[in-house]
């Protein structure tokens, strides 16, 4: 139950979930999460950034119990329930305590919470509130990944505060990021499934806290980044980077036919030097498949016809793809068909939110024969010169 210690003035409060495997009913967990809130101390005011979700918010009320000091700010950096949903819970313990949040935000928590509109103040863009020998800045950030998300940074121990942004669902015991790859890792799947649909706007946020002079970065999921430029870079990477020469394929056979398929283009792709990542849909983690769509440049379906459109699996990929909008360039259906083709036109008008060339799909009636698997080269020589035409490289975030 003991807070943990970040700086002499601020503490990391909430809970690990060490156990949860699914979140929003949709995305997997495979290395469980946390829902941080800090408890920031200024020598006249203390602040709570953010609070937990009610699954951890037994260990959060039983840490702000032990608090001396009373909370004079409870600051709403999102209005998630996962960082807000003990907010009705503080709010009662604290009585004296004003929600800060955007002007959304406000809205959102009334909507969400049923709060009091008395208790929660909206604030302005690049506001600062002083408890004293701390100050906290709000930065407004838009679409990280609601439209009424917001930062706050402390300039006097230079942390920037950012809820879900950079934030990574990794539980841990450690306070800061220790084994960089695995956490890296865990938040650029983070990224793939929470921020990709989002990365104009990010691309902006980003290109304004370069003008900060940030020591610690300390999101509401994982731990703090206490080297700033571990999250940073990356992020720039996967947000701004071109694609890479690599074809994705996610598929799914139901009698061996869009299977064969598949293992024949992944060695034509190969032989034309294009990097391939299969994902075969039937045991395929979602999370892995949106991490791969982060880096991609193309992306080609594998799908049967199935009663004259594709697969459900496909559809659902596609579906996900067409949501997370990634950077790829080209896409592509292939599969077999018993009677009458169809997948490839189905997934084609799936995918209409992606801004890509799309390549002559290749549907075959039954098992592929000769003059298919010929179709199947053409098609990888038509990714490979694409790839080659507009220099996709491979880089160093695969
Ligand atoms: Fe961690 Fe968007 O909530």
């Amino acid at each position: 139950m003991d807070p943990r210690v970040l700086t002499e003035r601020v503490k990391v409060l909430g809970g690990v979930d060490w156990h949860r495997r699914l979140f929003d009913a949709l995305i997997p967990l495979p290395d469980g999460t946390s829902y941080n809130a800090y408890l920031v101390r200024g020598s006249e005011k203390t602040a709570l950034l953010d609070t937990a979700d009610p699954r951890t918010g037994g260990e959060l009320m039983g840490q702000l119990a032990s608090q001396p000091d009373g909370i004079d700010y409870i600051v709403a950096q999102h209005a998630e329930q996962d960082h807000t949903g003990m907010l009705p819970e503080v709010l009662a313990r604290f009585p004296e305590a004003q929600v800060l949040t955007t002007p959304k935000g406000k809205d959102m928590l009334i909507a969400l919470l049923h709060l009091d509109e008395g208790r929660i103040r909206a604030v302005e863009d690049d506001e600062v509130v002083s408890l004293g020998d701390r100050t906290l800045r709000f930065l407004y950030t838009p679409w990280v990944h609601w439209p009424e998300t917001m930062l706050t940074y402390m300039p006097e121990e230079r942390i920037l505060f950012t809820c879900d942004f950079f934030g990574a669902h990794y539980a841990t015991s450690q306070v800061c990021v220790e084994g960089d790859a695995a956490v890296v890792g865990a938040a650029k799947r983070y990224y793939a499934e929470i921020m990709m649909p989002f990365r104009k706007a990010i691309e902006k946020h980003l290109q304004r806290l370069a003008g900060l002079d940030i020591a610690m970065i300390a999101p509401s999921h994982g731990p703090v980044w206490d080297e700033p430029r571990l999250i940073l870079e990356p992020y720039q990477d996967w947000v701004t980077g071109p694609p890479q020469n690599i074809a994705l394929i996610p598929f799914v056979s139901m009698h061996g036919s869009t299977a064969e398929m598949v293992d024949y283009l992944v060695t034509a792709l190969v032989r034309e030097g294009v990097h391939v990542k299969p994902f075969d849909l039937t045991v395929t983690d979602l999370g892995e498949l949106a991490m791969a769509l982060v880096d991609a440049g193309t992306v080609i379906l594998g799908s049967p016809t199935v009663l004259g459109g594709a697969h459900p699996q496909a559809a659902y990929a596609a579906s996900l793809a067409n949501a997370l909008r990634p950077k790829a360039r080209f896409a592509s259906v292939i599969g077999s068909y018993g009677w009458t083709a169809g997948a490839a036109r189905t997934l084609a008008g799936m995918v209409s939110g992606l801004r890509v060339e799309l390549l002559d799909p290749v549907e075959v009636k039954g098992k592929p024969r000769a003059e298919d698997f010929a179709a199947l080269d053409r098609l990888a020589l038509a990714v490979a010169g694409k790839h080659r035409e507009q220099q996709l490289g491979v880089g160093t975030t695969e």
